[in-house]
């Protein structure tokens, strides 16, 4: 009996971590077949194929690459670029992940042709349908066959949407998996060391959520309390494309220690996060990353999708007001870090994803 296929899809940075251990996963048995797709959503070096070498993810077979464009156009062309790609592999299922522009338009194609789907990252929600992001979640987890859920909140979620919970799935954080297998490889890399910083002493900023960087004057409001933090303790700012367009435009992002640098690899990002005294972000896994890491995370954004990382971890949300960022980033610098782990980010789900698609793909 020949292995099914798994057509595993991959598009924007953030998905390249969670597709990693999937993959290895996969690649472990001999009944499933892993092909990978690149949709080419993001396409610069250091957003893509430096993430393939760090990772050790092999080539994908399928390139799309679509590169940017409005959101209507970026799903339109992924959309059409995949759908030849599902009909030459003809696979068991179409797994993807996250929640960009490349998750709902591979879902959309593959559950149109028959192809049962399966969200990794399922059940996420900020109740915010402003967010690009939301809209993809909740699109893609109401097409899904299988539901991957990181944690609970996202099986209340879907259960208060009414999805029948032989769907859902709690297994735990793919992206996780990631972290702790290669933290000790980012560690011996020393990056605050490379970059002349004291270990516990300066902070890591990232920032590219379209409602915070898109108008320059918004993204001047909230560097605002980041330049005084800056006056205090070096912060490290490696600098989104979309962000790096408006800051050049606007002519703020210095001052104080503020560092801007040009966006780093997965390996360089975790060592310089893992050692940092605080974590400024508007990104979501990087609240879960700090979360595991311990070290303390102030979210620049009046919501999460992701509550267990302010319940359990090391989060704050800190809303988009300057005065409420400065008490954060004050409360975060003095309050002891009480985070712990949410159950289930452990390093297996990966593994766990795999057995139930083993156990339910009709072989
Ligand atoms: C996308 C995701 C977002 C995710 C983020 C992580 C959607 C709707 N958004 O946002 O959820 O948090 O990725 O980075 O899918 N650009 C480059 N080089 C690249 C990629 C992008 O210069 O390799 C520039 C282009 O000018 C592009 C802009 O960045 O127009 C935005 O890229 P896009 O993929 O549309 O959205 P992101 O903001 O990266």
């Amino acid at each position: 009996m020949s292995a099914r296929r798994v057509l595993l899809v991959a598009g924007a940075r953030p998905n390249f971590m969670k597709v990693a251990p999937i993959a290895a996963a996969l690649r472990k048995r001999d009944d499933l077949e892993a092909v990978l797709v690149h949709t080419g959503q993001h396409y610069d070096r250091a957003m893509s194929e430096l993430f393939f070498e760090q990772l050790g993810i092999e080539e994908p077979p399928y390139r799309l690459g679509v590169g940017s464009g409005s959101h209507a156009a970026q799903t339109a062309e992924i959309m059409s670029r995949f759908e030849p790609v599902l009909g030459e592999v003809r696979p068991a299922a179409v797994v993807v992940v996250g929640d960009v522009n490349s998750t709902i338009a591979a879902a959309l194609v593959a559950v149109k042709e028959g192809t049962p789907v399966a969200h990794v990252e399922a059940g996420l929600r900020s109740f915010d349908r402003t967010m690009p992001e939301e809209i993809n979640r909740l699109l893609t987890d109401a097409i899904s066959t299988w539901l991957f859920v990181t944690e609970p909140s996202g099986v209340e979620n879907l259960q208060r949407e009414g999805v029948d919970p032989a769907r859902v799935h709690l297994v735990g954080n793919v992206m996780i998996d990631t972290l702790l297998r290669f933290r000790e490889r980012a560690a011996a890399l020393d990056v605050p060391g490379t970059m002349g910083l004291e270990p516990g002493g300066y902070a890591v900023l990232t920032m590219h959520r379209p409602s915070n960087v898109d108008d320059p004057e918004t993204l001047a409001a909230r560097l605002a309390p980041v330049l005084s933090l800056a006056e205090e303790m070096p912060v490290v700012f490696p600098v989104h494309p979309r962000t790096r367009a408006v800051l050049s435009g606007a002519g703020t992002g210095s001052g104080g220690q503020l560092r801007l640098c040009d966006p780093m690899g997965y390996l360089e990002f975790l060592g310089l996060m893992s050692s940092a005294r605080l974590v400024l972000t508007d990104s979501g896994g990087i609240q879960e990353e700090t979360t595991v890491l311990g070290v303390p995370c102030v979210t620049l954004r009046d919501n999460t999708e992701r509550p267990i990382t302010v319940t359990q971890g090391t989060n704050r949300l800190a809303g988009t007001r300057p005065d409420r960022i400065r008490s954060a980033i004050s409360e975060a610098l003095t309050a002891p870090s009480t985070g712990r782990v949410p159950d289930l980010w452990d390093g297996r789900a990966a593994e766990r994803i795999v057995d139930v698609l083993r156990l339910s793909i009709d072989g």
